[in-house]
């Protein structure tokens, strides 16, 4: 959800992941952070929370999308920094290491 649409006494009783909550118990870096990091998926950073929250979404319900659903996927959030090519190769560096592959850029 974006918090900008939800009261907050709507969410009472819901657990809610924020940006904090998405490192690793250890404290370090997800892979999805680790993407963003490595690939330069961000500029100023200013939409960077909404895009990894949506991103780990994204990769829960399809751990090995294709960059049209990758673009699809978090086409509710917007950028206006990176023109969304780096963003969306942070995601796909998330996804194989979630699956536990090298990451492979994209013929263009
Ligand atoms: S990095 Fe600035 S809005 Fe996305």
């Amino acid at each position: 959800m974006k918090s900008c649409t939800v009261f907050a006494v709507q969410a009472q009783g819901a657990d809610i992941m924020t940006i904090e909550g998405v490192a690793n118990a250890d404290g370090t870096l997800s892979a999805l952070q680790e993407g963003f990091r490595m690939m330069h998926g961000l500029q100023c950073g200013f939409c960077t929370p909404g895009m990894i929250l949506r991103a780990q979404r994204l990769l829960k319900e399809n751990p090995n999308p294709t960059e049209a659903e990758i673009r699809m996927g978090i086409s509710g959030n917007f950028c206006r920094c990176t023109g969304y090519q780096n963003i969306v190769r942070a995601i796909q560096y998330a996804a194989a290491k979630i699956n536990g592959v090298e990451f492979q850029e994209a013929a263009e």
